[in-house]
């Protein structure tokens, strides 16, 4: 039975949190395979607003599972602070997380690092979130990484955080003029934690396994989104792991026939935080009047978020890559009062028009987009709860993104509450 991936088709903050939560109440395990807490959900619940970096979503669902898989790289401080948040308000999550004992760890000095970095590369910055997560991925694939595992052998963390500093003391002093990290100071940081950690260390690639095997529901949680992929987002412009479907394979342990549906979340209009390509922003008022109405500000840096029209390349690019069964669009709400709406279906790069996205980073670079407008709608939507209640000029405006993504839409967010929504399609 079913394994379900949600994945962000754009560049992240499409409103993931309240999709999940949508159809958290059906499910067993709810899984984050990738990212750290670079990852902002915001979750409305009884009107109490809930944001989350690190924690599985489905958190709040005392019947769920949590699970940070082995594809996370995990910042103690922020799971510790994360967990404890939660229980002064009530929501006991440590007694069920789960861990998995191959996830990476992300050292102070990552957060040093990716920092150092960013200020070092001037104009060519990738505006991260500043958390360490590229630094701490490097390690992994430069195999100096710590593990959520070496919490368990003192001997060897200490071992490893050694030969971890060495070269990137060298670094710091040398390079970056900033000041030697201790090893020990950072050994016994992270050994601080082991006693809490313990019993939520798990080998959760087998555990989700055995529960795939026992029909239980599992949830993916994509964090970012299929644009900031490593692979297929827009590099170098992107985060260092990989959040597409695909990537809860690699990320959890179990292998591609287990997951048999990949909802892609798209938010009605589009948005992206940090630097890199985005041909539909908006740098004017009407941008400005996007970020107001949807209240675009990071979750996770409380950066203002670039805005600009929905881009239909984009989402079909995802919506192929992902092979997704189902398109939840959400915050259709915030384009209420547009006379129209502008929907880039076309690119023109160098002079030639494209409907597909350019190849290179250098066409993604000068592509200018190409709108076809679409009627507005001026009444208010947020109560609408069945596709009919919608005004015409909205439905059609879904109707008319979902023949351009060439999936169907089974799900529109109509405001931020859990409860503000149009389903059109079960998504279990
Ligand atoms: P990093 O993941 O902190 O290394 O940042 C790499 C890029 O991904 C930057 O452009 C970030 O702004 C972006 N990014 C990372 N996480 C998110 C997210 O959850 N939502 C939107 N953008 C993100």
């Amino acid at each position: 039975m079913p394994g379900l991936v949600i994945v962000g088709a754009q560049w992240g903050d499409e409103g993931k949190g309240k999709a999940t939560d949508q159809i958290g109440e059906r499910v067993d395990y709810t899984v984050r395979y990738s990212g750290g807490n670079n990852a902002g959900h915001t979750l409305v619940v009884d009107g109490e607003t809930y944001a989350m970096h690190l924690l599985p979503s489905g958190i709040l669902n005392p019947n769920c599972v949590p699970v940070i898989a082995n594809g996370v790289v995990v910042d103690l401080d922020v799971l510790f602070e994360e967990i404890d948040g939660l229980k002064a308000r009530g929501v006991e999550a440590a007694d069920r997380l789960l861990v998995s004992a191959n996830a990476h760890i992300i050292a102070p000095y990552h957060k040093v690092l990716d920092r150092v970095t960013e200020r070092f590369l001037g104009n060519r910055k990738i505006g991260t979130t500043g958390r360490g997560i590229g630094p701490a991925y490097s390690d992994k694939v430069n195999r100096l990484g710590i593990r959520i595992q070496d919490l368990l052998d003192e001997k060897i963390l200490r071992q490893k955080v050694e030969a971890s500093l060495e070269q990137k003391n060298h670094l710091l002093v040398k390079v970056y003029n900033r000041a030697a990290i201790r090893p020990d100071e950072v050994a016994e940081h992270l050994l601080s934690y082991t006693e809490r950690l313990a019993p939520m260390i798990a080998d959760t690639a087998r555990v989700l396994n055995d529960a795939l095997d026992q029909d239980k529901v599992v949830l993916f949680e994509g964090a970012q989104a299929h644009h900031l992929d490593i692979d297929h987002g827009t590099y170098p412009y992107v985060t260092s792991s990989n959040p597409i479907a695909a990537g809860a394979c690699t990320g959890s342990g179990v292998g591609p026939m287990r997951i048999n549906r990949a909802i892609g979340i798209a938010k009605a209009y589009t948005t992206r935080v940090g630097e890199g390509p985005f041909p539909t922003e908006l740098l004017d008022e009407t941008g400005e009047k996007l970020r107001a109405d949807g209240g675009e500000y990071g979750v996770t840096t409380g950066r203002p978020r670039r805005c600009g029209w929905f881009d239909a390349l984009v989402v079909e690019a995802a919506a192929t890559i992902n092979a997704f069964t189902d398109i939840f669009l959400t915050k259709l709400d915030v384009l209420t009062g547009w006379e129209e709406i502008p929907v880039c279906t076309a690119y023109e790069v160098d002079g030639e028009r494209t409907s597909v996205l350019p190849m290179t980073q250098s066409g993604f670079h000068h592509a200018k987009p190409v709108y076809e407008m679409l009627p507005g709608w001026s009444e208010d939507i947020t109560d609408a709860r069945k596709f009919s209640d919608l005004p015409r000029n909205a439905q059609a405006y879904v109707r008319f993104l979902e023949e351009k993504i060439g999936c169907r839409i089974s799900g529109i967010g109509v405001g931020p509450s859990r409860e503000e929504s149009i389903m059109l399609n079960d998504l279990i």
